[in-house]
């Protein structure tokens, strides 16, 4: 498996990392890969990659919510590392209206930035989405190309808003620990997803499933997200596991 989605390198891991990273390839973890949030998860990101070469791959972009006054300075920082060197993906990137909708236009300029920016590069974009989609939608479908590709993660949308993802020719949907949750509509839109456009993610430390729904979440929990996965599609597990490792190593190039 791979997790197409953790912040490992967030300070929730500082105690015991190289353990939560032992115990994702107990399970079967063969990568994970590093979501940047803004200019203060660079650092952090970057040494957690050198140190694990060939597991750990970071995305470089500007999360929705760092989007603020200082968007534009943001931005250069982060186009100032992607003319730097390779990175996965332009990541993560989208429209947040839950938290705050005070910078909604800059966060739709940001947005589309980062995706011009994709393209020009031949990367895939990482979509975050929360209370979001028509705003999403317009900026995606805006800059719709034959290059552009990408998944949205974490993707909680209802089955209108997952068919029209699945309309893109390159997209994948994500899917996490929410999954899991007891009064999910989740399980009823997945199983109307084709198993070869999901990718499996944790978002640790957040959303972790359940049983662990609440505590910190980490990579090693996937397997309850690909259990899942196979229990609505009346899959083996390992069916799961195999394609949505194919879906994110087509994807991501790894
Ligand atoms: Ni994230």
């Amino acid at each position: 498996m791979i997790d197409t989605h953790s912040h490992i390198y967030l300070s929730e891991f500082d105690e015991d990392r190289a353990e939560v990273v032992e115990r994702a390839k107990r399970v079967g973890l063969k990568k994970i890969l590093l979501p940047n949030v803004d200019g203060e998860t660079i650092e952090a990101m970057h040494q957690l990659e050198g140190q694990y070469k060939g597991f750990c791959h970071a995305m470089m972009g500007l999360h929705p919510t760092s989007v603020d006054h200082n968007y534009r300075a943001a931005l250069d920082e982060v186009k100032k590392h992607l003319d730097t060197r390779p990175y996965i993906a332009v990541g993560e990137i989208g429209i947040d209206l839950y938290w705050d909708k005070t910078f909604r236009a800059e966060q739709m300029e940001a947005f589309e930035q980062q995706i011009i920016w994709a393209k020009e590069l031949n990367l895939p974009i990482v979509i975050h989405c929360r209370e979001a989609f028509a705003e999403v939608f317009e900026v995606v479908e805006k800059q719709m190309d034959d290059k552009l590709c990408g998944v949205f993660h974490s993707f909680t949308g209802n089955i209108e808003e997952a068919r029209r993802i699945l309309g893109y020719n390159n997209f994948m949907i994500g899917i996490n620990g929410v999954v899991t949750f007891k009064n999910t509509h989740l399980r009823e839109v997945v199983k109307e997803v084709p198993l070869n456009k999901l990718v499996l993610e944790t978002d640790a430390p957040y959303l972790a499933p359940v049983p662990k729904r609440g505590r910190r979440n980490e990579p090693a929990y996937i397997e309850k997200v690909a259990e899942t996965i196979a229990l609505v599609h009346g899959k083996d597990i390992e069916d799961v596991k195999k394609q949505t490792t194919i879906n994110a190593k087509q994807l991501f190039a790894v």
